[in-house]
């Protein structure tokens, strides 16, 4: 059973100003595929908290993938994929190029994530947009290939 670290990167979810319905929605959605979530965390974007987190959940927790939601936009607080970028030893940009590819079939707004994923050890680290919608939309068209890539991974 593939261990998974959920990071939601949210100025107001860390300070609980908002409900984090995107970190939500992923547990659901992996869990009901089989997947074990051994941790879950809100985080401000905050791009060496974020990156510092990654490194637990790999070195320390060795998760077999880290899903990550929010911070992938334009605004300046958005430093996720650059925390990502830190933590990666390797880069595995058909993930990200693949939930562009399908979303941007939804709306052009897809365009504006700037999500990457990534490889650190055996630990494959994906960005997911922020919001519930944008996670489901994205997951369900990675799912089937991150399975068969998380068993090479090791
Ligand atoms: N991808 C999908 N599948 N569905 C969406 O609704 N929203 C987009 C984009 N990706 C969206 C999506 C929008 S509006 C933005 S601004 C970017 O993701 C970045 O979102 P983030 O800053 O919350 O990560």
């Amino acid at each position: 059973m593939f261990k998974v670290g959920v990071i939601t990167a949210s100025d107001k979810g860390y300070k609980g100003q908002r409900e984090d319905l995107s970190g939500k929605a992923i547990i659901e959605i992996m869990e009901k595929q089989g997947y074990k979530v051994e941790r879950y965390v809100i985080l401000p974007d905050d791009e060496e908290k974020l990156y510092e987190e990654m490194v637990y959940m790999s070195d320390e927790l060795k998760l077999d993938l880290i899903l990550t939601t929010g911070g992938t936009g334009f605004s300046p607080r958005d430093v996720t994929p650059e925390a990502t970028r830190k933590a990666a030893v390797r880069l595995a940009p058909g993930i990200s190029e693949a939930i562009r590819y399908y979303s941007l079939k939804i709306t052009p707004k897809a365009m504006l994530s700037r999500g990457i994923s990534g490889i650190r050890k055996g630990t494959l680290i994906i960005n997911l947009p922020g919001s519930p919608k944008a996670v489901k939309e994205s997951l369900e068209y990675i799912t089937d290939a991150l399975h068969h890539g998380l068993e090479i991974l090791t």
